[in-house]
């Protein structure tokens, strides 16, 4: 049996299951933005487990498979590939190799200390001559150097000398469980080993992202002898360390292995830096280097922790939550973005959907720097010659950002989505203006922005068809954010959007024009912007359809929406859910339930449009038809419900986000964390609880506090600012920690704050 303790800091297993191995796997991975490891066992393992260590960025394009071929499919579909096992330590003692599927042991303990970021292991292994040992390990993979992964194995033998043998290896041979033709993704490009160091080398077939991993180590214990090993034609590289302990003794080996890649250094280089990294990190020494992972860790927290009093599994929860986003990005490189499963499993294969720009950036935003943020869409600025390709194959003008990518080209390959879920590109532009107006940073909306912007455009208009019947522009033929309805016509958020789209490039083309002329002249040439470009999207974007009924003001999914039958999911039974897993597509396609936030994906970007009144109808009128059967769809809905005054709704929807993947909700935790969703989680407190937004180029904050919590505390960062917000159960205080002085809006009151001093309000 093997149970998940709750504990503020930790994640922790207690007990080993066979079954559960994978689940906790997942649970305890961890990374560096630029790579990143499943909880596995760095001893041999033969029972169920999925290896999985990936390096950002480094991917597969595996050919496509689908039933029936479309033109505009993509060629591939990008793999996150894992990659060589750099973690293994075979373990043999006294002639046994250590292996919990087959040997004896008990005590067994997996922890993932969220704080210091680094994983430990412990359990009792008895011998077949009864003999007992504890064996201990602890890990990190390095937050301040990304090409460094530290690992400590321990054995003490509790009843008798023995001999201890650690094969700390190198393993490039290794294959991924989702490859479409069962292929392996990488070839042997060369190894080598000697007593004190190993590195191997491969590269990935058709991408020919080239890495390398060497290690070095060191022993604390009587060493015997050594020897480099060599096996599978060279992608198993390994060094056989002999030793012997006495009784009561502890025997430690270090291994300071290095990962580095062609993204970033000379490939014929590789071999050499890999090996001298490990080496000079070996030298450094694994205290120093732990010392160094955990002050980034510290830094990461102290502006991004959110404390919860009086719930631990509460705080568990979101805390996991934070430290898998951080795990996944830290934002140093333009080229990298956010993968739904992060380093935590093959799933979702891509690295890019509009998760990004619709719920992770805002995390980014609120605690990292504004450069980490930037980065993201600078991302997305790279890719735009890609979504015109991307558009232009479809047969339409402008850029169609693709639903999943690696490159910047669409992989994705379910032609009601990679065609028609085109809303993705108004989630894009939106971060644009997230961005911008929380940081009041132009420089990226002035020079790159702006052509993301017009591009989008272009695409719109060129997508939109005109009925000259109703004089109105139509958006025909589309996948809304909710996927259980696909081909549908006018799409309510997809025009809305749209709408959205067309009007804020207008609006950033004519602040350019007066504040920014020389930027604007130099966006006119360089995207052969006309008047006419111009007037068509005002034309457009004033005549866009919206299916809605003004008086009531309830916004229609989709035009055949109403003509559904309309039914609540309560009158649905647990047979029935998860309706993906139960009912067949047609069904689900022609009921009216909702998989995740639609119209109120809409009502939570433009939200500055709607007044409370029309958010309660639409709120109350979808949630009850809301299935929630994409991660992403609980913290929206628990955001709204806060604004509009559903306290207990919205706390009822945090908890099914907060803890999706400790409690598996979805009961595919085995297969890795949902990524993309954690920021919503963290979005649920600060925009939801918290009532965060930007109104007027302003902080607004409106706190309360869940009934189930005593105080919660939140920090943001804000324009160079930190701001610590405490929740109480009465009064809210806030305390700019850092920063110079700036005024803010607190339950609709003018707030002058100022450094190092707290300021407190009753709430409302
Ligand atoms: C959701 C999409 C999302 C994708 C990746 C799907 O289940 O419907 O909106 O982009 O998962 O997270």
């Amino acid at each position: 049996m093997s149970v998940l303790v709750n504990d503020e800091w930790k994640i922790i297993q207690k007990g080993f299951s066979k079954e559960r191995n994978r689940f906790f796997e997942s649970l305890m991975s961890s990374g560096n933005g630029r790579m990143g490891l499943r909880g596995n066992h760095e001893e041999d393992y033969s029972g169920d487990t999925l290896k999985g260590t990936y390096i950002a960025g480094v991917y597969y394009p595996d050919k496509t498979k689908v039933g029936w071929w479309k033109v505009g499919y993509p060629e591939y579909f990008a793999k996150v590939l894992n990659a060589v096992d750099f973690i293994g330590i075979r373990v043999i003692i006294d002639g046994e190799t250590v292996d919990l599927a087959k040997c004896n042991f008990h005590s067994y303990m997996r922890e993932l200390d969220m704080k210091e970021s680094v994983l430990r292991r412990s359990f009792v292994l008895v011998g077949r001559d009864g003999a007992s040992y504890e064996i201990s390990s602890e890990r990190f993979i390095s937050y301040s150097d990304p090409d460094l992964a530290l690992i400590r194995y321990s054995v003490r033998s509790v009843s008798k000398d023995a001999k201890v043998t650690f094969i700390p290896f190198l393993n490039g041979d290794v294959y991924n469980e989702d490859a479409n033709y069962g292929e392996k993704f990488w070839e042997y490009v060369s190894s080598r080993s000697s007593d004190e160091t190993a590195c191997v080398t491969m590269r990935t077939k058709k991408t020919e992202f080239t890495v390398s991993s060497a290690f070095a180590w060191k022993l604390s214990g009587s060493l015997e002898s050594m020897r480099a090993i060599t096996d599978r034609n060279g992608e198993w590289v390994g060094i056989e360390i002999n030793s012997s302990i006495k009784k009561n003794e502890e025997i430690t080996l270090e291994k300071y292995v290095s990962v580095v890649s062609d993204r970033y250094y000379e490939r014929n280089e590789l071999e050499t830096l890999a090996t001298s990294k490990a080496v000079q990190a070996k030298e450094s020494g694994y205290e120093a280097l732990f010392q160094a992972h955990k002050c980034k860790w510290a830094d990461i927290w102290s502006m991004g922790d959110i404390v919860i009093d009086g719930d631990v599994p509460a705080q568990q929860g979101i805390r996991f939550n934070i430290y898998h986003l951080n795990c996944t990005y830290s934002g140093d490189d333009p080229r990298l973005n956010i993968g739904p499963k992060g380093f935590t499993g093959e799933k979702y294969g891509g690295s890019t959907y509009w998760d990004t720009e619709a719920y992770c950036l805002y995390f980014f935003l609120g605690t990292r720097t504004s450069e980490i943020a930037k980065n993201l869409l600078v991302y997305r600025y790279n890719h735009l010659e890609k979504a015109k390709e991307n558009a232009a194959k479809l047969g339409v003008k402008g850029a169609l950002y693709p639903m999943v990518t690696m490159n910047g080209e669409e992989c994705h390959n379910e032609w009601e989505i990679t065609f028609e879920e085109i809303h993705r590109n108004a989630a894009i532009t939106y971060a644009i203006k997230a961005y911008s107006d929380y940081t009041q940073d132009l420089s990226y909306l002035v020079t790159k922005g702006i052509d993301v912007l017009v591009e989008t455009s272009r695409f719109w208009v060129s997508r939109a068809t005109y009925n000259p019947r109703k004089d109105v522009y139509m958006i025909l033929g589309v996948t809304g954010p909710n996927e259980y309805e696909n081909n549908v016509n006018n799409n309510w958020y997809t025009n809305r959007m749209c709408k959205w789209n067309l009007e804020y490039t207008c609006e950033c083309l004519s602040m350019m024009k007066d504040r920014y002329p020389e930027e604007y002249k130099k966006a006119v040439d360089r995207l052969s912007l006309t008047e006419e470009d111009i007037e068509t999207f005002k034309e457009v974007s004033s005549k866009i359809y919206l299916p809605e009924d003004r008086e009531k003001g309830l916004f229609y999914q989709q035009d055949g929406f109403m003509d559904k039958e309309l039914k609540p999911v309560s009158e649905l039974t647990e047979e029935d859910l998860p309706l993906y897993k139960k009912w067949s597509w047609d069904r689900i396609l022609r009921s009216c339930y909702i998989k995740q936030a639609d119209v109120l994906q809409g009502l939570w970007f433009l939200n500055d449009y709607y007044d409370l009144k029309v958010k309660t109808v639409n709120f109350e009128f979808y949630e009850p038809m809301t299935v929630h059967e994409s991660s992403l769809s609980p913290c929206i809905h628990s955001i709204l419900a806060a604004e509009i005054g559903k306290r207990d709704k919205a706390y009822e929807l945090y908890l099914r986000t907060a803890r999706l993947d400790l409690d598996d909700y979805n009961k595919d935790t085995d297969q890795g964390l949902h990524i993309t969703s954690m920021a919503g989680t963290w979005m649920s407190i600060v925009y939801g609880f918290g009532g965060m937004r930007i109104r007027d180029g302003k902080l607004n904050l409106a706190p309360f506090k869940p009934k189930a919590w005593k105080s919660y505390s939140f920090n943001i960062v804000f324009r160079d600012r930190f701001i610590k917000i405490i929740v109480g159960e009465e009064e809210t205080s806030i305390l700019l920690q850092k920063g110079e002085s700036i005024s803010i809006v607190v339950y609709g009151q003018q707030v002058e704050l100022k450094t190092a001093e707290e300021f407190k309000l009753r709430q409302n």
